[in-house]
């Protein structure tokens, strides 16, 4: 496993594995790599990629009051979990490296960014449009490979390579969570054992919604409301939010007619967490 620090000899690798005959599958983190993010390279590696993977904690896409000091950093971890997973490239780049002195350049996506966590955490998806943009000009992948936990980070990203012309095949990957349902996230580390459990609730109030969804209910107003309810109920916390949208506009629906993306956020103490389901009524539980 080869491991650059820089563009150019992160070029110059991908460059020779295309010069043999090798895809390039692609998968962006920001390190304190779990078995959510093996599961990313897994694919890549079963589609047959040269597998490049980049760690690199983004100071964009955090906002002011945010957790860029305290982000979990591993790097020996992190490249041992590369190594195991087969990994053929890691590109990890510094903040200098990423972001040379007078850069003024960004990626802003409209619309899609207007509901979920863009009110909550504002500059957060051009950070993050803006670094994949760059990290896909550096290691010019043929497939890139996120997770559906994120997924308006995905929708987002979608729309950004169609919208910009951009070579990349983008593959969503499912969301991997632990046996009691809590997604995996690297933010998972920041919560003490009380909270741990009072995690739960998100996917509680997720399986809910589906539940309620695939038997009948067709009002996200009631499904938001009852999940709220669970969510309370668990223990101390703040909902950002809880809504029902259309998973490709990411626009808010009112009557459930089709798939819909159930997504909330919720603050446990200082840790902010996320997960969301989709959901299609028309797969009816009995
Ligand atoms: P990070 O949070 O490290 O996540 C890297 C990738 O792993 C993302 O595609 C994310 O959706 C995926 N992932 C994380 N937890 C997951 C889970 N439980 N199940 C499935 N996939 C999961 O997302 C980022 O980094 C950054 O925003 C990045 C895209 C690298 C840009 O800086």
């Amino acid at each position: 496993m080869l491991v650059t620090r820089d563009i150019e000899r992160t070029r110059k690798a991908v460059a020779a594995a295309r010069a043999a005959g090798r895809r390039i599958g692609f998968v962006p983190t920001m390190g304190a790599l779990h078995a959510a993010h093996v599961s990313l390279m897994e694919a890549a590696r079963r589609a047959g990629d040269f597998v490049v993977v980049s760690i690199f904690v983004n100071p964009t896409q955090f906002g002011p009051g945010e957790d860029f000091d305290a982000y979990p950093r591993d790097e020996g971890g992190d490249l041992a979990t590369c190594e195991n997973a087969g990994v053929d490239l890691v590109f990890f780049p510094s903040v200098a490296v990423m972001y040379p002195p007078g850069a003024v350049t960004t990626v802003h996506v409209a619309r899609l960014t207007d509901t979920l966590c863009g009110p909550h955490r504002p500059g957060h998806f051009d950070g993050v449009a803006t670094v994949v943009t760059k990290l896909f000009n550096i290691v010019q992948p043929d497939a890139a490979y996120f997770g559906q936990k994120d997924a308006q980070q995905l929708a987002v990203i979608r729309r950004m390579t169609r919208d910009l012309d951009m070579p990349v095949e983008i593959v969503g990957c499912p969301t991997v969570r632990e046996p009691d349902g809590l997604a995996m996230s690297s933010r998972n580390a920041y919560l003490d054992p009380d909270q741990r459990s009072q995690a739960t609730c998100l996917y509680r109030a997720l399986e809910h919604a589906r539940s309620r969804i695939q038997t009948g209910e067709e009002s996200a107003e009631t499904i938001t409301t009852e999940m709220r309810g669970i969510v309370e109920n668990a223990g101390p916390c703040r909902i950002d939010y809880i809504s029902v949208v259309d998973p490709a506009s990411m626009e808010p629906v009112t009557r459930i007619a089709g798939p819909v993306l159930v997504a909330l956020a919720v603050r446990i103490g200082r840790t902010r967490l996320i997960d969301n389901m989709t959901v299609d009524p028309r797969e009816r539980t009995p």
